[in-house]
């Protein structure tokens, strides 16, 4: 890992990039990445994305859709393996919320990261809901 990583806003990194860091980072076990037209839209229709770069090297994202004003949904954040513990995420979580203005950050976390919200200063939240697609509406 080289000594500057560098942090940038913008969904215009490209696909294979992006797909290749969610694979590289164990997130792609649980998102599309075999659907290349579904994680192109999950790239295009995020507007509130962060990204971390080692030289050319893509190593970690924060993909949010916020409306900047009440809330920001932060769907997908990764760091690439040989990445993980340095500070990368935190920092991705630090700018997607410095970006949201007034809006408060909401995720539904992977089981293997149970442990990391609540040492960020997470408040886990009993009453999340979720419906699938597809899922009938009673
Ligand atoms: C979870 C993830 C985003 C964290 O990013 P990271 O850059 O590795 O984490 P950071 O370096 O910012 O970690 C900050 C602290 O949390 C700890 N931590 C990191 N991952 C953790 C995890 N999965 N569970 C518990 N603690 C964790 C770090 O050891 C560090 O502790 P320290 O400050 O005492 O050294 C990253 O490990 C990852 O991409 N995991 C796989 C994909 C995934 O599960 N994403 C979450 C989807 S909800």
């Amino acid at each position: 890992m080289s000594d500057t990583l560098e942090y940038r806003l913008g969904n215009d990194p490209n696909l294979e990039s992006v797909i290749e860091l969610y694979r590289a980072s164990t997130l792609g076990e649980r998102r599309p990445v075999d659907d290349a037209e579904r994680m192109a839209a999950m790239l295009k229709n995020a507007n509130l994305v962060v990204t971390a770069w080692d030289d050319d090297l893509l190593v970690g994202i924060a993909r949010s859709v916020s409306d900047f004003a009440f809330c920001t949904y932060l769907s997908d954040i990764a760091v690439r393996k040989s990445h993980q513990c340095k500070g990368i995420g935190r920092e991705l979580i630090r700018r997607t919320r410095e970006e949201s203005g007034r809006a408060t950050v909401i995720l539904l976390s992977a089981p293997a990261a149970v442990d990391y919200y609540p040492r960020l200063g997470f408040f886990q939240h009993s009453s999340a809901w979720t419906i699938e697609p597809g899922a009938e509406l009673k």
